[in-house]
């Protein structure tokens, strides 16, 4: 099986590219490096350029005609910057997208599943959500989310597409291989806090301890991104029945919630250095937070997660030695491909 996966050069599309590579799946990289690096895609068939370049979809598709399925990961997702610049995040996500997918199906590519998101759900009383929970999607990243799952659903039921849209909770650690991993320096989550917390002798502040959660800080589901990889390779098993052009909605987490106090006292364990913890007041946006019920997960992939919490921080801290090298050899390829644009825009 051969699958184009669309931000195969970020950090969870380089992860689910090397979970399919282990499993026999043949992953081919379409990536603008907006944010993805060079250094992830460089493993597999590569191509450089936007989801919405048409020319270069046919030619993909041309030079693979073994194509079986798409894995959509690109997209833009720093929430606040959304909120900020809407139309940048509709343009990039929705309308690219659905240049995208004309694209695919113009060259019989049919198969597609979508990485989607659960910060468009509503939590409920037990901050549990399911598939059929309430969505209110709170900012622009979200809602662009739940814009393309729509136009998947209304493309299957017009019979052009088979479609699944994986709504990811919050992911966290690395390949355990550590191949790839999270390639920002300075993440603003709360596990990115802590391990610059914890590298500079520090405390961690919590903020936002008021919320009617078990002990008042907000509560995630934080899944392995080795575990969101193999999910994918899961469903893209499916793909090998006959196509049906159906849309379904899957939720991707643990089943557990964990509070960003609980975080922190596994981050200590995992470390054997107990992270210092202080409060501050909530930032502009945060939100209670949800945690997974992944029945259907479990039903319709067959799938487990296998990885602990403690698991995501002790890989999350080994990629975070490993970064500042592979950003170096990043930066040297960049100046390469440049200097090659450069030349062969003068000839
Ligand atoms: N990281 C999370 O917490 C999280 C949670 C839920 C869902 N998701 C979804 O998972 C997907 C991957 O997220 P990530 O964390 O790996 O982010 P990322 O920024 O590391 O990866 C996105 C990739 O898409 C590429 N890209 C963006 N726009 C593009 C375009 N127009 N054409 C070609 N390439 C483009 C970027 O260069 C990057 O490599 C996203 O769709 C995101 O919405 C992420």
């Amino acid at each position: 099986m051969k699958v184009l996966i669309t931000g195969g050069a970020g950090y969870i599309g380089s992860t689910i590219a090397s979970c399919c590579a282990d499993n026999g799946i043949t992953p081919v990289i379409l990536d603008n490096y907006s944010t993805g690096l060079r250094v992830f895609a460089r493993r597999f068939d590569h191509y450089e350029g936007d989801i919405a370049d048409a020319a270069l979809i046919d030619r993909i598709a041309a030079e693979h005609p073994d194509i079986d399925a798409v894995v959509h990961c690109a997209a833009m997702i720093v929430v606040p910057e959304s909120v900020s610049n809407p139309l940048a995040y509709y343009d990039n996500n929705v309308a690219k997208s659905v240049s995208l997918l004309r694209s695919l199906t113009r060259n019989g590519i049919r198969r597609v599943i979508l990485s989607s998101t659960a910060s468009m759900y509503e939590p409920g009383e037990d901050f549990m959500v399911d598939e059929s929970s309430a969505v209110r999607p709170l900012s622009p990243y979200a809602a662009s989310k739940h814009m393309v799952e729509r136009v998947l659903a209304d493309s299957a039921a017009a019979g052009e597409l088979q479609a699944l849209s994986l709504r990811y909770f919050n992911p966290i650690g690395a390949d355990p291989e550590l191949r790839t991993g999270l390639q920002n320096p300075h993440p603003t989550h709360a596990m990115g806090k802590m391990i610059e917390a914890h590298n500079a002798g520090a405390p961690f502040t919590v903020t936002g301890v008021q919320w009617p959660t078990r002990d008042g800080s907000g509560l995630r589901d934080y899944v392995h991104v080795w575990d969101l990889a193999r999910a994918h390779v899961a469903a893209l098993a499916l793909f090998g029945a006959p196509f049906e052009p159906t849309h379904t909605t899957i939720n991707l987490g643990t089943g557990q919630g964990t509070t960003v106090f609980e975080l922190a006292e596994a981050f200590g364990e995992a470390t054997g250095t107990p992270l210092e913890v202080r409060t501050a007041p909530p930032r502009d946006g945060d939100v209670v937070g949800s945690a997974a019920r992944i029945e259907k997960a479990r039903r319709v992939l067959g799938w487990e997660p296998e990885r602990s919490v403690a698991d995501g921080v002790r890989d999350a801290l080994a990629w975070a030695e490993k970064l500042p090298a592979v950003l170096e050899e990043e930066a040297e390829l960049k100046a390469k491909a440049h200097s090659k644009a450069h030349s062969e825009g003068q000839q």
